[in-house]
Parts: C-alpha cells; sequence; structure tokens
C-alpha cells in the first residue's frame, strides 16, 4: 500500500538529549529492551480523518484516558525489527518492509487501521536518523526497533477503537540471551498453548505475550531458558518458542524441518532462513512435526542440530530439551555446524558485510 504523499513530520528534538560520553557509558553494556534513545515517533489516527500529525518528539510518557480501550480489551500491535551498524559506520536494515506488512497483517485481525507501508518506514528512517548515535558498534549489537499501535479512544463498549496511536521508540541491544549463542535448555509447555486454530497466534499482538508468561515462568522454574509450545489442538506438535521459530535438522538426509505456518507467528528470520538453507543445497520442508518424533530423532542421533531463530535472537541453537518427566539432547547439547553457519550468514547479510542477493539489506545512513 503507498499514499500519494507522505505529510511531513514535525521535528521536536530532545532539549536535553543524552551526551556523548554518557551515550558511550550506557552503550558498552546495552543489554536487551532496558536502554531507550532519545526520540520517538508518534501518529495518531481518527476513523475519520485518518493518520495524522506524524511527528518526532523527546522519549517520554504517554497520557492515556482511563478508558483508552486498549487499557480494557488490548487492541495492541506491535513488530521487532533492528537497524545494524555497518563496517563503515554506515546503517541499514534488514527486510523492513517485511515488517510493514507484517504489521498490517496483524492490524487487520485485531481490527485496526492499515498504517501505509511508506509512512511506516519513514518512521522508521526518522527515528533512526535523529538518533543514529545510538546504534551500537560492538559485533552483534544493534538498535532494536519497536513499532506499536494500541487503541486510544476513551470508550469501554466492545467493539474496534474509532482512534489510535502510532508510536515507534528504539533500543540499543546486546546479545538477547544474556549466554551469547550457546545452546539453550527448553521447557515443553505441556499446561498452556499460544495459539489455537482460528485465533490471534499468527498476529503479533501483546495479548499473546502476556499469555505466553505464565509458561515462560515455568520454564524458568525448571531451570529453563525458554518455553516450546505445542498445538493447541492435539497437543502433539511443535509450534515455537515463546519469541522464536524453529528449525530441526537431519544432516545425513540433507533436510531441515520446521513447523509450517497456520498458528505460528511468521517469522521474517525464518523466512530468510528458509531461503538461505536452500541456497546452500538443503531441502527444507514445512510441515506438522511432533514432539515424539523431535525425542525419538534426538535420542537415536537421526536429527543433528535444532535451533531458534527471530530478530532478537538471531539464531539461537537449542541443546537440551526438558518435559515434566526428563530430559532429552540434541547432539549432546553442542552448537551445531549448521547453526553456526546459518548465524554467520545471516549475521553478515543484516550488517551489511555480505552480498544482497535477495534485496533484503536496505541501507540508510
Ligand atoms: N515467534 C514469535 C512468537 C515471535 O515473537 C517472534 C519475534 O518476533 C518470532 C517468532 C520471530 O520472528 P522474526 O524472525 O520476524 O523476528
Ligand atoms: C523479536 O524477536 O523481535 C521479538 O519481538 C521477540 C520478543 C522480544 C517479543
Amino acid at each position: 500500500m503507498t499514499i500519494e504523499a507522505l505529510p511531513t513530520f514535525t521535528q521536536l528534538p530532545h532539549p536535553h538529549a543524552t551526551d556523548a560520553a554518557k551515550r558511550a557509558e550506557l552503550l558498552t553494556n546495552p543489554g536487551f529492551g532496558r536502554l531507550f534513545t532519545d526520540h520517538m515517533v508518534t501518529i495518531k489516527y481518527h476513523v475519520d480523518k485518518g493518520w495524522y500529525e506524524p511527528q518526532v518528539e523527546p522519549y517520554g510518557p504517554i497520557t492515556l484516558d482511563p478508558a483508552a480501550s486498549v487499557l480494557h480489551y488490548a487492541q495492541e500491535i506491535f513488530e521487532g525489527m533492528k537497524a545494524y551498524r555497518y563496517d563503515d559506520g554506515g546503517v541499514g536494515l534488514f527486510r523492513p518492509e517485511a515488517n510493514a506488512r507484517r504489521f498490517n497483517a496483524s492490524a487487520k485481525r485485531m481490527s485496526m487501521p492499515q498504517l501505509p507501508v511508506d509512512l511506516f518506514m519513514e518512521s522508521i528512517k526518522q527515528l533512526v536518523s535523529v538518533d543514529k548515535d545510538w546504534v551500537p558498534t560492538q559485533a552483534e549489537a544493534s538498535l532494536y526497533l519497536r513499532p506499536f499501535m494500541f487503541a486510544t479512544e476513551a470508550f469501554l463498549g466492545v467493539r474496534p477503537a474509532k482512534e489510535f496511536l502510532y508510536t515507534l521508540i528504539a533500543s540499543p541491544a546486546g546479545a538477547y540471551f544474556a549466554s551469547g549463542p550457546k545452546p539453550v535448555t527448553i521447557w515443553v509447555s505441556r499446561e498452556y498453548t499460544r495459539a489455537a486454530p482460528g485465533g490471534t497466534g499468527t498476529a503479533k499482538c501483546g495479548g499473546n505475550y502476556a499469555a505466553s508468561l505464565a509458561a515462560q515462568a515455568e520454564a524458568i522454574e525448571n531451570g529453563c531458558d525458554q518455553v516450546v509450545f505445542l498445538d493447541a489442538v492435539e497437543r502433539k506438535y511443535v509450534d515455537e518458542l515463546g519469541g522464536m521459530n524453529l528449525f530441526f535438522v537431519y544432516e545425513n538426509d540433507q533436510v531441515i524441518y520446521t513447523p509450517k505456518l497456520g498458528t505460528i507467528l511468521p517469522g521474517i528470520t525464518r523466512d530468510a532462513i528458509i531461503s538461505l538453507a536452500g541456497e546452500a543445497g538443503w531441502e527444507v520442508r514445512e510441515v506438522d512435526y511432533s514432539l515424539d518424533r523431535w525425542r525419538e530423532d534426538a535420542n537415536s542421533g537421526a536429527l543433528t542440530e535444532v535451533f531458534a531463530c527471530g530478530t532478537a535472537a538471531v539464531i539461537t541453537p537449542v541443546g537440551t530439551v526438558r518435559e515434566a518427566d526428563g530430559d532429552f539432547t540434541i547432539s549432546k547439547a553442542q552448537a551445531g555446524k549448521l547453526t553456526m553457519q546459518l548465524r554467520q550468514t545471516l549475521l553478515d547479510l543484516q550488517h551489511g558485510r555480505a552480498e544482497d542477493r535477495h534485496g533484503w539489506v536496505q541501507r540508510l545512513l
């Protein structure tokens, strides 16, 4: 979707922006999701006016009416993407239009307005330009971008709101898992599911993440890093982790399996890996992959590698799977060869170090 002419963004520079020395100190160990840049973008929406008043403004609290419908009925969606620092000092994005399209797919599912792709892209460009000095320079670090939209209309009736706010914030990020790309241990959630057919699993809406927290807490109580959800109907097939998609590698057969789309989030990293692995000579099959098969093939050694992927986590090897009645491991819980190769290929593309044959890389600065 395009619009005729992009509206001009009002620029409201931060009157007390972080100074260079303080920023450098903060950027030495950004962690994930706890540090924010000086600015944010907001764009308002009213059903009678469309999108209006786009502006770049100082990062800060948002005032909401207590009756704002997001606070009651959770009309909220978001995206997760990154701006990467290049070796020459430049900055670029990876498949940002895919995020824009997924944002609109989520909006549609949640009865929210479509944000023109051009306007989404312009918001990203505006924020990254004004806060470019916040893009970290360390290897594997990046500026995590979080576009989101929520219902601001003060109304308690249950129907789609008429007013929304689109907001974009940016957060310098180091590695998502504190342990780096070391194999993680994941907990199989038997009690909770993430998404049922016809539900909201394919949308990136806040409610999905709220619903995943009890399962993630159970994972942590059991000494695991992440939770893996099974399908909601048969409780047999692997869906995905709380914030990542999964791949199962059979080296002897040169085949990789990944859960098919339907109730899972259609990951952009997942999609890139399907292409990259295919080009590297692997057959990639999108299937219903059962937990029983996972356990059997891990135990027999037929399954050689498992990895999880997503924007925040990039590619992370899965070493151990924990169930209430015991553990099983994949290849002695060592990070696999293909896992680490694909990880490097992806990072090289994202950081502008590899030839971009797919048109995935968009340099901004
Ligand atoms: N699955 C879920 C539930 C997620 O939240 C994410 C992260 O956005 C992913 C998968 C991976 O998607 P992507 O590769 O687009 O970041
Ligand atoms: C991402 O990978 O971007 C995510 O959104 C995952 C999580 C931080 C919600």
